[in-house]
């Protein structure tokens, strides 16, 4: 009885479920239709419009018309194109054909946390949410195109630019990238994802020419934009300053042609960077379609000042000869155009807002997931805010603008709340007494003793110091244009945190910067917090996170290894990092990051995906779903995590994969999946990470594909890549 009732109520529910699937897939269809049809009638539109366009007016939209525009075609409503960098924050207005700000009243906006530290949060979600305020804000200001995200890969801490970027893992920085390209692009505002490839070096990134294999092309370099474009189908996508295998990328037959635009499908706007335009033939045949930053003729009187850009005049006179067919300018401004329709033609798009709660809300809640701590010794943090302690605040990162400065990437921030304010205002109940300690400003010997004197006097009556320095984006340290000079703190920081550290051992390091930093005082300092850039609510989340408020749940988005040489690049000597002036060769290849640390037995300082937190997690009941998978199939990880601490906090789960025996180098473990979770205090949660088996090949320069091999791996789980909780073996078949 007990069974016929269950057939029945089974068959019962398995109609309903029929009747709900082919309602479902006609929903579906439907709107894959409709999307088809409005692509379709966006095409004939186009179509049209091309045969309305002079030549001239084709070629004028191929360029630059001032430093952040492009031209359009007023007499059949065809709008200007108007672009901003990016990527943490609409930038403020510069003048029309010079670096100059133009000082308007109405540019300031909402600076979020720059891109490290959207990685470090692991955390999908909340990049989505950074990315819809970020598009609100870039559709206030009538931008069309917004400069960023940036994917380049962390490849050396050297790297001017690397807190513009996600991070050193492919996995990580494709699955972070995708929905802030979403968010953004809701409001009917392009991405342009940047530095499309290989830019993963400021020092003589106009000219450099990278070599590397295709196997670390495909696996660590290329995988964040092709998320970005298939994935996240970003809109527009940026050439990089570089040169690869011989060619400037902004006019790079394999990376822009055979890659993007054949293997990718990629319908948007290939744009240069800015002055990374070289050649007119390869700007025409090698898929660059808008050519941006190249000086002007620099009379601005005259009616066509870019008209010697290399997409000008001189191609315009090909066209006109009959030397280069007028198709392939047409595929270009078809491009163009299509750009338009998805944004300023757009009718539909949202009017966007800025510096409202929402937006402020967000790049708090960015930065303090971002925040990383390090080390806690004795559980020093959080220190508690309601007793009246005597703290001592010493460091210039306390109170210098961080929105500030680091290039193209710079803010004008409505507000920004120093870290030194963020204290005050969480430590009410504290005296707390502020000391620079060090000057990143030019100052005698004798100045320099005093700060330092002064620093130490301060510190020795205090019942606890927060020591925040680190980096600042003043030129050659996390900037734009040049690279670090050392891996050191600069100013003589590193001197003065070990004499602080002597005198009082209740001292916590707060790091701001974009990079991994030497740590000769690790074991000297009692807490040691990595800070990012984190815009215009830093203080408040420093502040939140050294207090307790927040409980901190970063993860280090990159590795920080002991010393300079431990690192790859570095290791290969000067042909590698920064190459002869001419040429680079990455002859660590897919050995990047916590890859190379991990396969070579080179203990990190701090590991890939490391970062504690103030309450305790236990991973256990680690299983896989299967032994054995074919290669169409999807692994499925499941976990219980328990929360063991006195706080809720959040966790996040790691999956590694490893192949064991392999016919061809490979790392020892690879990311291939995480998950970030919040479990109340003594709560217990039981989570599940998929893995499709696909996701396992290797790119198989022998074949130019993905090649899945077949045989036994090794799953890791943990929570940072040096800390695995259990090893699962698997095999393909
Ligand atoms: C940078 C780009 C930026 C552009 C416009 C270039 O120097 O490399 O990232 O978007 O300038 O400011």
């Amino acid at each position: 009885m007990i069974v016929n009732y269950m057939i029945s109520i089974s068959k019962k529910s398995l109609i309903k479920i029929l009747i709900l699937s082919v309602f479902i897939l006609c929903i579906t269809s439907l709107k894959a239709q409709s999307l088809n049809e409005i692509d379709k009638a966006i095409t004939i539109k186009i179509d049209s419009i091309i045969t309305l366009l002079t030549v001239e007016e084709k070629i004028a939209m191929c360029h630059a018309q001032s430093k952040f525009s492009s031209t359009g075609v007023p007499r059949l409503g065809v709008p200007e194109l108007w672009m901003s960098d990016g990527p943490h924050g609409i930038r403020a207005e510069m003048n029309w054909d010079n670096w100059n700000y133009a000082n308007w009243t109405n540019d300031y906006i909402t600076a979020f946390p720059a891109l490290t530290c959207l990685a470090a949060t692991f955390n999908p979600a909340l990049s989505k949410d950074y990315g819809v305020s970020l598009g609100e804000e870039a559709r206030y200001r009538k931008k069309d195109v917004l400069l960023g995200p940036g994917v380049n890969i962390y490849r050396t801490p050297l790297n001017g630019r690397n807190f513009e970027y996600m991070g050193e893992d492919p996995f990580l920085a494709s699955t972070m990238v995708v929905p802030y390209i979403h968010g953004v692009q809701q409001s009917g505002v392009a991405t342009c994802v940047k530095h499309y490839a290989l830019n993963n070096q400021e020092h003589s990134r106009g000219h450099i020419n990278v070599e590397v294999s295709d196997r670390a092309l495909h696996e660590i370099y290329l995988p964040a934009f092709k998320a970005a474009i298939i994935d996240g189908e970003s809109w527009s996508i940026m050439g990089a300053y570089n040169k690869f295998r011989g060619e400037h990328c902004c006019h790079n037959q394999i990376l822009l042609n055979d890659i993007l635009k054949d293997k990718w499908r990629f319908d948007g706007v290939v744009i240069s960077d800015w002055g990374g335009t070289h050649d007119t033939d390869q700007s025409i045949y090698n898929g660059l379609d808008i050519e941006m930053g190249t000086p002007s003729n620099n009379n601005i009187s005259k009616r066509f000042p870019y008209n010697n850009n290399f997409l000008g005049q001189s191609f315009l006179d090909k066209i006109i000869s009959g030397q280069v067919k007028e198709s392939i300018l047409d595929d270009k401004v078809k491009r163009i155009l299509r750009l338009m329709y998805r944004t300023s033609l757009n009718k539909d798009r949202p009017f966007g807002s800025i510096n409202n709660k929402a937006h402020s809300n967000t790049a708090y809640k960015v930065a303090t997931e971002g925040i990383v701590l390090l080390k806690n010794k004795n559980t020093l943090l959080p220190i508690d805010n309601s007793s009246d302690l005597t703290i001592a605040v010493i460091g210039e990162n306390a109170t210098k603008s961080m929105t500030t400065g680091g290039g193209s990437s710079e803010l004008k921030a409505a507000n920004e709340v120093s870290p030194l304010k963020g204290l005050r205002k969480r430590f009410k109940n504290a005296n707390i007494i502020y000391s620079l300690g060090y000057s990143s400003e030019n100052k005698t010997k004798k100045d320099k003793l005093n700060l330092k004197k002064e620093a130490i006097s301060i510190a020795k009556t205090a019942d606890v110091v927060f020591f925040i320095g680190g980096l600042n984006k003043n030129n050659s340290q996390d900037s734009e244009g040049a690279d670090r000079q050392h891996y050191n703190l600069p100013y003589n920081q590193d001197e003065l945190i070990e004499s602080i550290a002597k005198v009082n051992k209740n001292t916590v390091v707060v790091l701001i910067s974009g990079n991994a930093v030497s740590m000769p005082w690790r074991n000297k300092v009692m807490s040691i917090v990595q800070s990012w850039y984190l815009g215009s609510e830093a203080g408040n989340a420093i502040a939140s996170v050294l207090n307790g408020e927040v409980n901190p749940s970063g993860k280090l988005p990159f590795s920080f290894p002991k010393k300079l040489s431990d690192n790859a690049a570095h290791f290969y000597g000067k042909l590698s990092y920064p190459g002869n002036g001419e040429t680079q060769y990455y002859k660590e290849d897919i050995l990047v990051g916590y890859r190379w640390h991990d396969t070579k037995s080179i203990k990190p300082e701090f590991a890939f995906g490391y970062g504690m937190t103030y309450t305790s997690f236990k991973l256990s009941n680690i299983i896989s779903d299967k032994k054995t998978y074919n290669s169409v199939g999807t692994i499925k990880i499941s976990c219980k995590v328990k929360n063991t601490g006195d706080v809720t906090g959040k966790e996040v789960i790691q999956v590694y994969v490893g192949k064991k025996n392999s016919k061809v180098k490979r790392a020892l473990k690879e990311l291939k999946g995480f998950k970030k979770i919040s479990i109340l205090k003594g709560g217990l949660e039981k989570i599940e990470i998929k893995i499709a088996v696909d996701k396992l090949a290797f790119y198989d320069e022998k074949i130019s594909d993905w090649n899945v091999e077949k045989g036994d791996y090794i799953i890791y789980v943990g929570n940072s890549s040096d800390n695995i909780s259990k090893q699962i073996p698997i095999t393909i078949i």
